[in-house]
């Protein structure tokens, strides 16, 4: 397909996937596909809409974003208890779904992973939510709304819980397995980076809209304080490169008390296999989680690519981990866009990490599969860190796939190759990432929706 025909196959499917609710437009289904596995995909996700949003806010059609922000708000009232379980204010809902036609008194209802398979919190969609309430005040100049009093309760609703102190050592975030984009099990629980790109993401935009009053100091003197503890600690300890990488091969163990270097107590045997060889010089990455006696070397695509657009990696990191994609090509990038994450884990690992699941066999989905919705977070992570001729390529790679394929949600294979044996087609953030990575590289002016995150 061309690519003016192929952007046209995109705006076509991403406005037949908008979803009314008492005539108003406030939100897109997840895809249109009538053999779609599972019956959710016909809600609205809160973190596959905001690739939506991004395109509606670059082609001046902000009502739609607008709706959507004060509806996720209303529904974080219809919060159930789970398992008996009563969860604190400030979560926000996975997806919604909006009534019929027919039934137009009913009110949407909305899923806080209670319906979703395997039951998962989606802690990532207040921060997705609150980060996209910045990218529309920005693009549009309503500050009113984030300043109205409903919008603010539910920030401090929302900071207030993800604030919380709980059973962290260290700034970063602790949450359970499959909390955010990967919301199956595959052994990112604890501090998982795509978390605490969006948690930095979410504290900074915080300082920008909250209105500072008495009510608010103590929130903001907080929130300010674990933004700068969490981004020191990310740029020190989740970062790789080859000097790093020698450190920890050579790293003592079973340090006691203050003076400890090794603080996690890494044990070097851990060092995978794979790693050796794996870097060049100059390259680097934001590994893919770390804990007590733990890091999870996997590359994690949108982690990495989100710490860059939010200002969370230093220069100079941001530059190395595009290094490291212009010299791995294949294996991050791969034939479609874009490895999800790198290497699959397999055997018993496989079993192990992912309790056997069968979407995730090695290769495939959330293990190591290809996922074009993620070519907007690399277009635009290319354009900051001035790779634009990266970003071009990616983009080509992209129109001359996806469209064709009828906009899967996923690719399969080591080299993502063969579209995903239980991927959906019409796909609407496979379509919605690539009308943004187009808009950046022709339209530098619709840059502002996501003008860089440069809090001090
Ligand atoms: C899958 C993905 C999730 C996405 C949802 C709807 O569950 O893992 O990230 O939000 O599909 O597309």
């Amino acid at each position: 397909m061309d690519p003016a025909s192929a952007l046209e196959s995109a705006h076509q499917l991403l406005n037949d996937a908008i979803l009314y609710h008492e005539g108003e437009p406030v939100g897109t289904a997840a895809a249109l596909d009538n053999s779609v596995a599972a019956e959710n995909y016909e809600e609205c996700f809160v973190r596959d809409f905001v690739p939506s949003a991004l395109v509606f806010l670059m082609e001046g059609k902000p009502e739609i974003v607008r709706n959507f922000l004060c509806l996720i708000l209303e529904l974080r009232n219809q919060q159930s208890v789970m398992a008996g379980h009563e969860r604190a204010p400030g979560l926000m809902p996975a997806s919604f779904k909006v009534p019929k036609k027919s039934d137009a008194s009913a009110t949407p209802s909305a899923d806080f992973g209670d319906r979703a398979i395997g039951r998962v919190a989606p802690v990532d969609s207040a921060m997705w939510w609150m980060l996209l309430l910045r990218s529309y005040v920005l693009t549009t100049g309503d500050l009113a709304l984030a300043h109205s009093d409903d919008f603010q309760d539910g920030m401090r609703e929302t900071l207030e819980l993800y604030l919380q102190e709980s059973f962290e050592t260290s700034p970063a975030m602790l949450v359970p397995d499959a909390s955010f984009m990967i919301d199956r099990r595959m052994g990112v629980y604890g501090h998982p980076l795509e978390i605490q790109a969006l948690f930095y993401g979410m504290l900074s935009t915080a300082q920008e809209l909250l209105i500072s009053n008495d009510e608010n100091k103590r929130l903001l003197r907080i929130s300010k304080k674990r933004l700068q503890t969490l981004r020191s600690y990310v740029r020190i300890y989740f970062w790789l490169d080859l000097e790093r990488l020698n450190e920890i091969h050579r790293y003592k163990s079973e340090e006691f008390g203050t003076g400890a270097v090794n603080l996690l107590n890494i044990y070097p045997e851990s060092i995978p296999g794979w790693i050796d060889g794996w870097l060049s010089p100059g390259s680097g990455y934001m590994l893919g989680n770390l804990g007590p006696g733990r890091i999870d070397f996997r590359f994690f695509s949108f982690g990495n690519l989100l710490a860059i657009l939010f200002g969370l990696t230093t220069e100079q990191q941001a530059e190395q981990i595009m290094n490291l994609y212009e010299y791995r090509w294949k294996a991050l990038f791969g034939l479609a866009p874009l490895k999800i994450c790198y290497p699959a884990v397999s055997g018993d690992k496989w079993a192990f990490t992912t309790g056997s699941d069968p979407k995730n066999v090695p290769w495939s989905y959330h293990n190591g599969g290809n996922w074009p919705c993620l070519i907007w977070a690399f277009v635009g992570a290319a354009i900051r860190t001035g790779r634009s001729e990266l970003a071009r390529k990616a983009l080509d790679i992209t129109l001359d796939r996806a469209p064709d394929d009828n906009w899967p949600e996923y690719y399969d294979g080591k080299w993502g190759s063969l579209i995903g044996r239980r991927s959906n087609h019409g796909q609407v953030w496979s379509a919605a990432g690539v009308i943004i990575a187009h808009q950046l590289l022709e339209n530098p002016d619709s840059l502002p929706v996501f003008e860089s995150i440069n809090f001090q």
